[in-house]
């Protein structure tokens, strides 16, 4: 059979791989629009939008009101953090049960208004999946537990004999459960067991859950951990290096790409929805892997956002790195809700220098994400007791260095280090009660700072932080070059980055002065979008030519 294909194919195959080519290339030079590509994304910490209840949580009521907010900052797409239903060990990405709304945030109704309304307005919903674990408290979980030869042992993984995995949190990654006498595996909280990715009938419950929300019509979803399910069992143990575990068996595993396809065809079961990866790695040669069409539309480059500290060179040197090895657009973006606020980590509380830094994200070839309150440059929050922390990887890394036998102020040092709450407290909209998030106890302190920092107070201020954001979004909403543009120029010289972008007959040249104050030549004929001819430091200028 094979011979006889193989002989008698072969004029076909011909034929056929020229009608592919000519379907590509037509394709290829249609310049069909992709909408992620046009689109600045807003990333809301589900807790802290907008509360509308009193609970002190932000809820889907609270955050329809603030739609209007958001088209009018020219936001065209939001990710939203985990709202389904959950215990909250990690604020929504333990959940319990994934067709459910939490009721802290409303209802399914309350959603359903939110991303219509949204919609309405031109605004896209992406929604964040936790696939990679659940709570404790989900019932497949609650059923595995149960005993061994239940339906949903095999969701989970169980082992007699644990190995030396530990889990991202700290500490062991398995946890002893006396009902059945085995160990179950949670690569973070001991409340959140991990998935079995090598059991088909998991595997098709998590295709139901997908659908589940594309047909509620979320316009795609953010993918949690990605690279971290566990499709190939527990294998090797992990190498400890310099006293530090590295995790090189329990992640990244063989199989994952079969599974990342799987999902992937089945979000392509939909029109235009939109796949963000978030693959745990700094590193572009993993990052790279996963970025094509079949696998993730775009990963989270934290090779570019996670930089630990302000550095233009380190900066400079990954954007061209990303630009040289990714096969499609990198995303771009200097916060979330895992890392130190922007202008904590990378401005040294310098708002110019945070406008500067909004202005490349904005302006540079890539998707990028805004982490809610950046726009109006909201700062770090600080634990000053064991008490103020919400975050588990904090209190686990509390009790770990109380357990090395740490004295306790040294101990929240520790914590504080690895603290995620800094970069989630509540929205700072106006300087009254609450900053005008709740008008009940806010589930985390807010920063004093709100009662000048606040989007009523930056909105009328000419060359605020907030209107820098606005006027740079509504510039690259109006501008298919900066959607769509290849670099022409990326440049970086004594310490200022040159760019410049190319999309048909257009050109757009944008120069970041993270230097010392300069004169510009702009050619003649050129339009200037923003800044002038003299740049101080941290100023930029963006023009057409
Ligand atoms: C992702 C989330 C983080 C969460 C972890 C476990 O990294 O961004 O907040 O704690 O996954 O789900």
């Amino acid at each position: 059979m094979l011979i006889l294909r193989s002989k008698f194919m072969k004029p076909y195959r011909l034929l056929y791989s020229i009608i592919l080519f000519v379907l590509v290339t037509t394709a290829c030079t249609k310049d069909e629009p992709i909408w992620w590509k046009e689109t600045v994304f807003y990333q809301i910490y589900m807790p802290s939008f907008q509360d509308s209840d009193g609970n002190g949580y932000s809820d889907f009521d609270g955050m329809t009101s603030r739609l209007d907010y958001l088209d009018s900052l020219g936001v065209k797409g939001i990710w939203l953090t985990p709202f389904y239903s959950s215990p909250k060990v990690d604020n929504g990405y333990d959940i319990a049960n994934f067709y459910q709304v939490d009721s802290t945030y409303g209802t399914l109704d309350d959603f359903k208004t939110f991303i219509n309304i949204a919609h309405s307005k031109g605004i896209k919903v992406i929604v964040d999946m936790v696939v990679n674990h659940t709570s404790t408290q989900c019932e497949w979980f609650q059923e595995s537990r149960k005993s061994v030869d239940n339906p949903y042992r095999n969701y989970y993984i169980w082992r007699s004999e644990p190995n030396n995995w530990e889990s991202f949190f700290g500490g062991s990654a398995w946890e002893f459960d006396s009902i059945t006498n085995q160990y179950y595996y949670h690569q973070f909280d001991k409340t959140m067991p991990d998935l079995n990715w090598a059991n088909p009938a998991l595997i098709e419950e998590i295709q139901n859950v997908l659908r589940f929300w594309l047909d509620l019509g979320v316009d795609g979803f953010r993918l949690d951990v990605i690279n971290f399910l566990t499709t190939d069992g527990v294998t090797l143990d992990n190498p400890t290096i310099n006293g530090e575990q590295k995790h090189i068996y329990d992640i990244n595993q063989p199989g994952i790409k079969d599974a990342l396809r799987l999902i992937k065809a089945t979000i392509n079961e939909y029109d235009n929805r939109f796949v963000v990866g978030e693959i745990g790695s700094d590193e572009l040669k993993v990052l790279h892997q996963y970025q094509s069409p079949e696998l993730m539309d775009v990963v989270f480059n934290f090779n570019f956002g996670s930089i630990p500290e302000f550095s233009v060179q380190r900066i400079f040197n990954e954007l061209l790195n990303m630009e040289d090895s990714l096969s499609n657009y990198p995303t771009l973006f200097f916060g979330s809700h895992d890392m130190p606020r922007l202008i904590n980590r990378l401005a040294n509380e310098d708002t110019s220098l945070a406008k500067a830094l909004a202005a490349l994200i904005i302006t540079a070839k890539g998707v990028p994400f805004i982490y809610y309150g950046e726009e109006i440059g909201m700062q770090n929050i600080e634990a000053k007791t064991f008490d103020e922390i919400v975050d588990i990887q904090a209190k686990t890394q509390y009790k770990i260095a109380l357990n090395k036998g740490f004295a306790p102020a040294d101990a929240l040092a520790e914590a504080n280090k690895h603290n995620r709450d800094r970069s989630r407290s509540p929205m700072q909209w106006n300087s009254k009660k609450n900053a005008g998030f709740t008008t009940g106890k806010p589930w985390i302190r807010l920063h004093y700072n709100y009662v000048e920092n606040n989007v009523e107070s930056l909105k009328n201020i000419e060359g605020s932080i907030f209107n820098t954001y606005k006027n740079l979004i509504a510039l690259r909403n109006k501008e298919k070059t900066l959607q769509y543009g290849q670099y022409e120029k990326l440049r970086l010289k004594e310490n200022r980055f040159y760019l410049t972008r190319t999309h048909k007959d257009e050109r757009i040249s944008v120069i970041i002065n993270f230097s010392d104050a300069i004169k510009v030549d702009i050619p003649k004929s050129a339009e200037i979008f923003m800044g002038d001819s003299i740049l101080l430091s941290n100023d930029f200028l963006i023009f057409k030519h």
